[in-house]
C-alpha cells in the first residue's frame, strides 16, 4: 500500500534527525547509541557460510508434519515430543546435524482447537538442560517454560555437573529458589483459551536460548474456531505456514554460531562482532533454503513467522513481469485483524507473525513470484519462490469485516503509564544489553501489576529491539508521538522497535496470576540480559 511507503518514508527522516531519534536519544540519555541509529538496517552481525550454497528456488517447500496426539479422550489433547540430535540435508548433499524436537527442523506443528486443552510431554534427550515456551500461548506460569525451569537430560540429574556456570558468567536454576526443575521430562499444558492464531515454540533456557532455537528448536502450533473456519479464506493446500530462519554453515556442514562455549553449557554469550545480533547468510523457509513451492493462480493464506535470532525483513511479491502483488494482512501475532490492511512491504521483526492473502490469479502460468527481502543484500535478498502452475476456481474470500472480538482499551483505562528504555550497557563486566538499565535477574520482580489491570507502557529503544511480552496481548497506541503504522494493526505480542523510537503500548494483564517474562526477541539481546520478570498478582 503506497501509505505505507509514505510512513516509512516520514520515519526516516524523524530518524535522521529532525527533531526524532536523535533528539530523542539525547534527551533520553541514549546518545552513545547514536551512531547505531543511523544505520537503521543494522541489527546483527553476518557470519559466511564456508560450504557451496545451492542456487535459489530449486529446493522444494517442505510442510512441517502435523503432529498426531497420542490421546483425546478425556478432553485434552495429549502429545509427547522427545528434543533429539538429528542430522538433515538442508542444503543439497550436506550433512547437517541438529537439536530437534522429534527429529525435525521445524519441529512438528500442532494444530488445536480455541479452548481445547493441550498437554505436551517433553522428553529431552539432548546433552543440555532445555526449557519450553509457547510463544503467544495464554498459558499460566507453571507451564510458560520461565528460563530456569530447566527439563534435565538424562544422566546429568547432578545438578553440579549440569549447571555448572557459576555467578560469574551464568544464572541458572540452581541459584533460583523459585526455579522449577525436573528430570527428563516435563509436561506442559495449555488451556489455549485465547483467539485462534499462529504460535510457536521453542526453547528458553537461561542465557542459551539463541543459540538453542539456531540449532533447531523452534516448531509452529496453531490456533483455530470454528469463527474463522466459517471466513471462507483459503484453506487446505491454500493455507502455507511459512517458518523464516536464516542460518549459516561451516566447512564440516554444522549450522555455524560464534558462540563462547560450543557446548552451550557453561559459559554464555557470543563472541565479537556479533554482540548485536547473529544473522546468517542463507535464508531457510520450513528449513528448506531459498524454496520454491508450486500453487494454482488462486489465493493463498500465507502464516508467516520470522524465527530468525536476529534478522529483520522487508517482504515483497515480485512477479516475473516486475509486477508487486499486493500482500493482504488478515491477522496479527494474536489473531484475526478488525479488517484487512494492504501492503506492498511488510516488515517482520523477529518472532512476529503476520497471516498475509496473496492472489496468484493473474500471474502468467509457468511463471514465478518470488517472496523478496527488501532489507537483504545479495543472497539474502531472496527468500522463496511460488511457481504458478495451473489456472483453477477459487472460491475463497477475504471478508471485509474478519474479527468483532479485538479488545478495545483506552489510555483512560490504564490503572498506569510505565517507561522502560532498551539499550546497551555493561553487564557481568562485558557487554550487555539492558532494560531499564539491568540486566535480566530472576530474583529481581521487575514489574508487579494486579491481574485484570490494563497498563500503558512506554517502550525507549537505542537500537533495533523486537519487544515480546508473554502471556499477554497488546495494542500498539503511538509510535514516537504518531499514529501507529500499518502493519501495527491488530492484537500484537511483539512489536519492533526502530532505533531512537518511542512506541507506546496498552494491554490488560489478565489471565493467570504468576511469574512472567518480557524481553527483547532478538535471541542474542535476549540472551545477553534483555530481559525482566512481570509479576501478576
Ligand atoms: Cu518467543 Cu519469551 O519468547
Ligand atoms: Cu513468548
Ligand atoms: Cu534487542
Amino acid at each position: 500500500m503506497r501509505e505505507h511507503d509514505a510512513h516509512r518514508g516520514l520515519s526516516r527522516r524523524r530518524m535522521l534527525g529532525v527533531g526524532g531519534a536523535l533528539g530523542l536519544m539525547a534527551a533520553t540519555g541514549l546518545s552513545a547509541s547514536a551512531a547505531l541509529a543511523r544505520r537503521p538496517s543494522f541489527t546483527g552481525a553476518e557470519l559466511r557460510s564456508a560450504v557451496p550454497l545451492p542456487p535459489p528456488f530449486q529446493v522444494s517447500l517442505p510442510i512441517p508434519a502435523v503432529l498426531k496426539p497420542v490421546d483425546t479422550s478425556g478432553g485434552t489433547d495429549r502429545y509427547e515430543i522427545t528434543q533429539r540430535e538429528a542430522s538433515a540435508e538442508i542444503l543439497p548433499g550436506v550433512k547437517t546435524p541438529l537439536w530437534t524436537y522429534e527429529g525435525t527442523f521445524p519441529g512438528p506443528t500442532i494444530e488445536s482447537r480455541r479452548g481445547r486443552p493441550v498437554t505436551v510431554t517433553h522428553r529431552n534427550e539432548l546433552p543440555v538442560p532445555t526449557v519450553v515456551h509457547l510463544h503467544g500461548g495464554r498459558t499460566p506460569a507453571a507451564s510458560d517454560g520461565y528460563p530456569t525451569d530447566l527439563v534435565l537430560p538424562e544422566g546429568r540429574h547432578d545438578a553440579a555437573t549440569n549447571t555448572g556456570h557459576g555467578s560469574e558468567h551464568g544464572m541458572d536454576g540452581m541459584h533460583d529458589p523459585r526455579a522449577v526443575i525436573t528430570k527428563l521430562t516435563r509436561d506442559y499444558t495449555f488451556p489455549l483459551d485465547q483467539r485462534p492464531t499462529l504460535l510457536w515454540y521453542h526453547d528458553h533456557r537461561m542465557d542459551f536460548t539463541a543459540p538453542a532455537i539456531w540449532r533447531g528448536l523452534a516448531g509452529l502450533h496453531i490456533v483455530r474456531d470454528d469463527a474463522e473456519d466459517d471466513l471462507g479464506l483459503p484453506a487446505g493446500k491454500r493455507e502455507l505456514p511459512l517458518m523464516i530462519a536464516d542460518r549459516a554453515f561451516a566447512a564440516d556442514g554444522s549450522l555455524a554460531y560464534p558462540a563462547l562455549d560450543p557446548t552451550l553449557r557453561e559459559r554464555p554469550g557470543v563472541r565479537e562482532p556479533y554482540l548485536a545480533g547473529v544473522l546468517g547468510d542463507v535464508i531457510l523457509v520450513n528449513g528448506a533454503p531459498w524454496p520454491v513451492h508450486e500453487v494454482d493462480a488462486a489465493r493463498y493464506r500465507l502464516r508467516i513467522l520470522n524465527a530468525s535470532n536476529a534478522r529483520h525483513y522487508e517482504l515483497e511479491a515480485v512477479s516475473d513481469e516486475g509486477r508487486r502483488l499486493d500482500l493482504v494482512q488478515i491477522g496479527a501475532d494474536q489473531g484475526l485483524l478488525a479488517a484487512p490492511v494492504t501492503h506492498r512491504l511488510l516488515p517482520i521483526a523477529p518472532a512476529e507473525r503476520y497471516d498475509v492473502i496473496i492472489d496468484f490469479a493473474g500471474v502468467p502460468i509457468g511463471s514465478r513470484v518470488r517472496l523478496l527481502n527488501r532489507l537483504g543484500s545479495g543472497r539474502t535478498h531472496d527468500v522463496m519462490a511460488f511457481r504458478v502452475a495451473r489456472h483453477t476456481a477459487d472460491d475463497s474470500r477475504i471478508p471485509r469485516t474478519l474479527s468483532t472480538d479485538l479488545p478495545t482499551w483506552h489510555r483512560s483505562d490504564a490503572a498506569r503509564v510505565r517507561d522502560f528504555s532498551f539499550r546497551a550497557g555493561r553487564m557481568r563486566g562485558g557487554h550487555g544489553w539492558l532494560i531499564g538499565g539491568l540486566p535480566f535477574d530472576p530474583a529481581r520482580t521487575d514489574v508487579t501489576t494486579r491481574l485484570g489491570e490494563v497498563e500503558v507502557w512506554r517502550l525507549v529503544a537505542d537500537v533495533h529491539h523486537p519487544i515480546h511480552l508473554h502471556l499477554v496481548g497488546f495494542r500498539v497506541l503511538s509510535r514516537s508521538g504518531r499514529s501507529p503504522l500499518p502493519h501495527d494493526a491488530g492484537l500484537k505480542d511483539t512489536v519492533a522497535l526502530r532505533p531512537g523510537e518511542a512506541v507506546e503500548i496498552i494491554t490488560r494483564f489478565d489471565g493467570y496470576r504468576g511469574r512472567y517474562l518480557f524481553h527483547c526477541h532478538n535471541a542474542e539481546h535476549e540472551d545477553m540480559g534483555m530481559m525482566a520478570n512481570l509479576e501478576i498478582i
